[in-house]
């Protein structure tokens, strides 16, 4: 049975006065509760990644980044590198969210990259993948979600089997049509993809696919999460603007109870 991951990419918001607050509030609530039904993390900008490290460490929350360098070190100016994400202890860093693959350019090989610098520095990469609007409507959503997936399971199984292999991803299916929409993929559409995914997954390694968490992400609420998280293939989610309220952000940690 995998257990239940819940992650807070925050996006481009925040101060540090508004983390404090966001963030004593989702660890009360954490300490309200004997056991939290699932494992948390918040994904920050990266001058804050430290505020995270100060704050959570010694909490059940995680914390990670939402980017990362597709090189080790050296002259790339304004790229953090996976070393300097470990450096503060980040256990997650999303990579290839849509909106890096839109407003950045990222192709399925520099997202491939990125996942292996993340793995080498023992990091979780948080893989996004997912479809357009035209996509989905034209049918091609499996097509282009298995492309996105295949250079990362080759990527990851580069990386070798001392870093994990394939058991080392998460993967989150974010259909670019549902993300700060209002719009959801109902439970089913989700869950046929994420079936997809695994299915994907073990056709290369049976135990690994068995093991990764397939987050879903795309205007999840806490009265949708429920639904999606009763799932088979949806092992819990990657949250954008509910992730912002503390309320919201632990109303859907705690749908996966
Ligand atoms: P959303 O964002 O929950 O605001 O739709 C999800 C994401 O982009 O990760």
């Amino acid at each position: 049975m995998r257990r239940k991951l819940v992650v807070g990419n925050w996006k481009m918001n925040g101060t540090r006065t508004e983390n404090a607050s966001l963030l004593s509030e989702v660890l009360r609530a954490c300490e309200a509760v004997t056991a939290l039904p699932a494992d948390i993390a918040v994904c920050a900008p990266a001058p804050y990644l430290a505020q995270c490290q100060q704050l959570l460490a010694a909490s059940p929350v995680a914390w990670g980044a939402q980017d990362v360098s597709a090189h080790a070190s050296g002259a790339y100016t304004g790229e953090v590198s996976a070393a300097m994400l470990s450096d503060f202890a980040c256990r997650y860093v999303i990579v290839g969210h849509s909106e890096r693959r839109a407003y950045h350019g990222e192709s399925n090989e520099l997202v491939a990259q990125k996942v292996q610098h993340a793995l080498g520095a023992g990091l979780t990469p948080i893989v996004c993948v997912g479809e357009t609007l035209a996509q989905f409507e034209a049918g091609q959503a499996q097509a282009v979600i298995g492309a996105q997936l295949e250079v990362v399971l080759q990527a990851a199984l580069e990386a070798g089997r001392r870093l994990g292999g394939l058991a080392a991803l998460v993967l989150a299916y974010e259909p670019v049509w549902a993300i700060g929409t209002g719009k959801t993929a109902t439970p089913q559409i989700a869950q046929d993809v994420h079936a997809f995914l695994r299915g994907k997954l073990a056709e290369r390694d049976t135990l690994a696919a068995d093991k990764v968490q397939i987050l879903y992400g795309g205007s999840v609420k806490p009265d949708n999460a429920r639904e999606l998280f009763a799932m088979p293939d949806i092992d819990g989610a990657l949250v954008g603007g509910a992730a912002l309220k503390a309320a919201d952000f632990m109303a859907i940690v705690g749908a996966a109870g």
